[in-house]
């Protein structure tokens, strides 16, 4: 039987062909395609734009894939059943529908009965399209539409944080893919295909380069440069933009000066502006980023916000473009001695008081909580703080602060909570997603800004399960009114294909992905306990302390958190309308996961859960870091479902994973104990009694290092070959029970050399690797800190277990630990 399951397993796999992910959700997988038997046959098209063109081709290539029929394109008044594209006004229908909107409907035209896919605009039949393909995708019956579906919002726009060398802030699945060396990049392709994605999702705009501006992306010289970007977004309906330098006047426009009152500098603007859309002439905008981490902005000239964003506002009005004005703004040298001092009021304080003084072509970009994308954060206060400025939120889809597209974590749910969470900005009932759409205060424009960053890896994120996040991210745009779940399953079915068992299976994995990042890492609203001035990877829970980026917690013996409060504290919270500012202002209300966001409580203080908040950080990071191991075998459950490279590539991502939550967990959850005094009530935090450390072994050539932070490794030590490249060796002698044995090898891979391990037991070699990850890390850290697992090894007591360590580059084979637990299968 066994053996049976085993040969029919394989044959499923064989069956499924190799898929790279670079397909995303456009797969057009062949469906069991019997209840599109009716489908028609032709296409007819009305307009030859390229939008519309693209959108007939779309069709053609997506019904060829998933049924396996060409349609048949024909012209003119349709002479037979047929799926008609076209605009109102070409097809020759009166209808109107917010630009962007669709109409599927099934209609009689010229005596056929059609499939008609209508719009206002060319862009509307576009995503009309998209949506007909997607409900093909997705198994619905086509057979009588009638379905009008609007944007939620006019901005649905991604920011790439690309440099022009082709390198990306913040970016996680490799390189840039639209700049190399300075240039736009000759080969564009993967430019077409990443719109194509975003016009599936209704996404209609795209900054291409980073927030941290170089100034040379809009010289004379690039233009012509980033005009082919533009040609290449043009018939997907994607409308291109950039970041800019606020002192581009005075750094490539000769001036002395960039003060947005001098009118020279207006005037410098504007000619730019011209400019720029005579060789784009629907170029869409302008993102800017002043006054914030180092970037230059108005306030050198003792100018407002407001000042600056008109001024280039005014610029772009004529034309129809809109700038988006960073609310990230904050001063990264605030005195971290003051207990008062509080970066989270910053954007609120910068920006409340200007409300009113803003063009109507300006949006507030406000990141969606006050600090910085941390794994908790509540609303952003400046969201219900602004009634007659246009704003937009921006979410990050590549995972900064939520493991780098290394572990899983699908941010919808997390997003979601934001969106619909009611600022009570005009009485109850006005949720964040209402505010930046505009609806509430009956703004001309607003919306969503998805930080996206994709890059030229086979997968574009780096992480195949993380594409889902910019599918959620552009679905949410269209419609926030999602819910998470329906967003997983559908990404799911789209991308692995229709087996129950793999859609139940890898939504749940996702949903409950981000809850679990958050308890292995960031508890209760203290933010990820990150490297905050560096990779923003690993755990080094003190990082954000002492320092002027304000991102503390303030741990202490005594207690943790900050306090927010008016009362007694920074009074941030006040800057919340007095019905959440109610809730969060007292302890009773204050919900436990932002707790320690809102108030700085001792360690024995008693959660709304019943634990104390001590307890309930040992606890949560235990349970993490098995609800990650739980994944592993959730997606081995899956073999044969799948095929066999995402399944392999995916198994390897959340391996890594399960290893580097531990990591969290140790890290935390010791520096805590130490901290704090107060034991773990269950007796883990602390103590490893499968752990062998490496420190503690028989070492040849190893030295003993201290770690820093010291929570960073167990036991705060490791062990470093640095004999140039001759191997060390650890070693130590087995003396528990006989059986059979997982051993678990925590050695640090940092990215500045290829160190290589073998293992031995007794004589015999029983595994060998090389340590080459491309960890975000070039020294002992709890970023490079990673484990080798080697299942099953008949272990007896007296048995020798040697690691052998061979450096390479400035990488010293360095090793933690061992555990050695009994076999899982
Ligand atoms: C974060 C991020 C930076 C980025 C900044 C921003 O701080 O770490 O890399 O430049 O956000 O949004 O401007």
């Amino acid at each position: 039987m066994r053996i049976l399951s085993f040969v029919l397993t394989v044959m499923a796999a064989v069956g499924l062909r190799a898929e790279t992910g670079y397909e995303a959700w456009l797969r057009y997988a062949e469906t069991g395609g019997d209840r599109y038997g009716v489908l028609p046959a032709a296409v007819v098209t009305f307009g030859d734009s390229a939008v519309i063109q693209a959108a007939q081709q779309e069709l053609i290539r997506g019904i060829r894939g998933m049924l396996g029929r060409t349609l048949r394109i024909e012209t003119g008044p349709p002479q037979e059943s047929a799926i008609v594209l076209g605009t109102f006004g070409a097809i020759g229908w009166t209808g109107e529908l917010t630009e962007d909107g669709y109409w599927l409907k099934t209609a009689t035209l010229n005596g056929h009965p059609c499939l008609v896919v209508t719009a206002s605009n060319d862009r509307g039949v576009l995503y009309g399209v998209f949506a007909l393909l997607r409900k093909i995708g997705l198994g619905e019956s086509v057979s009588a539409l009638d379905e009008k579906q609007v944007p939620y919002a006019p901005v649905r726009w991604v920011n790439e944080w690309d440099n022009l060398d082709g390198s990306i802030e913040r970016g996680y699945g490799g390189p840039s893919i639209f700049f190399e060396k300075n240039d736009v990049r000759a080969d564009l392709g993967r430019v077409r295909d990443y719109a194509r994605m975003l016009a599936s999702l209704g996404i209609n705009g795209c900054t291409v380069n980073n927030v941290n501006a170089n100034p040379r992306v809009i010289t004379t010289g690039f233009l012509p440069q980033l005009a082919r970007i533009a040609e290449v977004f043009r018939p997907w309906g994607v409308r291109l933009s950039v970041s800019i330098d606020f002192t581009s006047p005075k750094s490539i426009g000769g001036l002395e000066t960039f003060d947005p009152l001098d009118a020279r500098v207006a005037e410098w603007w504007k000619d730019k502006v011209d400019e720029i859309y005579r060789a784009i002439p629907d170029f869409g905008g302008f993102v800017l980023k002043a006054d914030s981490e180092g970037r230059l902005g108005p306030s050198a000239y003792g100018r407002t916000h407001a000042d600056a964003a008109n001024m280039i506002a005014r610029a772009l009005k004529p034309h129809g473009g809109l700038i988006f004005y960073r609310g990230f703004v904050y001063d990264h040298h605030t005195d971290w001695r003051n207990l008062k001092n509080d970066r989270a009021r910053a954007a609120y304080d910068n920006f409340h008081g200007l409300d009113g003084q803003f063009e109507d072509n300006a949006v507030i970009q406000i990141k969606n909580g006050p600090i910085d994308f941390q794994v908790r954060e509540p609303a952003s206060p400046l969201f219900g703080a602004l009634e007659r400025t246009n704003q937009a939120i921006e979410l990050q889809i590549t995972q900064e602060y939520f493991g780098q597209a290394r572990h899983l974590v699908f941010l919808v749910p997390m997003w979601k909570e934001v969106l619909d969470f009611d600022m009570h900005a005009k009485g109850a009932g006005t949720p964040v997603k209402a505010l930046v759409a505009g609806k509430t205060f009956h703004r001309p424009v607003g919306g969503f800004v998805g930080v996206s960053n994709v890059g030229r890896d086979g997968n574009w994120s780096g992480h195949h399960l993380s594409q889902a996040n910019l599918y959620g991210f552009g679905r949410l745009a269209w419609n926030p009114n999602l819910s998470a779940k329906q967003i997983a399953e559908e990404w799911t079915r789209l991308t692995f294909g229709d087996d129950v068992r793999v859609v139940e299976t890898i939504a749940a994995m996702q949903l409950q992905s981000w809850r679990t990042y958050e308890n292995y890492t960031g508890p209760l609203g203290a933010q990820t306990l990150t490297e905050i001035t560096g990779s923003h990877y690993g755990p080094a829970v003190e990082a954000s302390e002492r320092n002027g980026w304000g991102q503390w917690h303030r741990a202490d013996e005594k207690g943790v958190g900050m306090d927010r409060t008016v009362a007694t504290g920074t009074g941030f919270i006040g800057q919340y309308r007095p019905p959440v500012a109610k809730i969060y202002e007292s302890l009773e209300t204050c919900p436990d996961e932002l707790l320690l966001w809102m108030h700085h409580v001792p360690y024995t203080y008693v959660l709304h859960s019943g634990k104390t908040v001590i307890q309930h950080i040992y606890d949560t990071h235990y349970q993490g870091a098995e609800e990650v191991e739980g994944f592993v075998r959730q997606w081995k459950s899956l073999q044969g479902r799948i095929d066999e490279q995402r399944y392999v590539e995916v198994l390897a991502r959340l391996e890594y994973q399960a290893g580097h939550a531990q990591v969290w967990r140790d890290a935390v959850n010791t520096w805590f104990l130490h901290t704090s005094g107060i034991p773990d009530a269950k007796g883990r935090a602390g103590r490893f009694p499968s752990r062998r450390e490496a420190e503690a072994m028989k070492l040849e050539g190893y030295q003993v290092v201290d770690v820093h932070p010291w929570e960073a490794a167990s036991g705060s030590k490791a062990v470093q070959c640095a004999s140039g490249s001759r191997p060390c060796s650890a070693s130590f002698q087995y003396d528990g029970k006989p059986g059979w044995y997982d051993l678990s090898v925590q050695y640090f891979d940092q990215n500045n050399g290829v160190s290589r391990f073998r293992v031995f037991v007794g004589s015999q070699l029983v595994d060998e690797w090389a340590a080459d990850d491309h960890l975000p890390a070039s020294g002992i850290n709890a970023h490079s800190s990673t484990r080798r697992k080697i299942a099953g090894l008949a272990l007896r007591p007296g048995d020798q277990i040697r690691i052998e360590g061979a450096p390479d580059g400035r990488e010293t084979a360095a090793l933690d630990y061992v555990e050695i637990h009994p076999a899982r299968n």
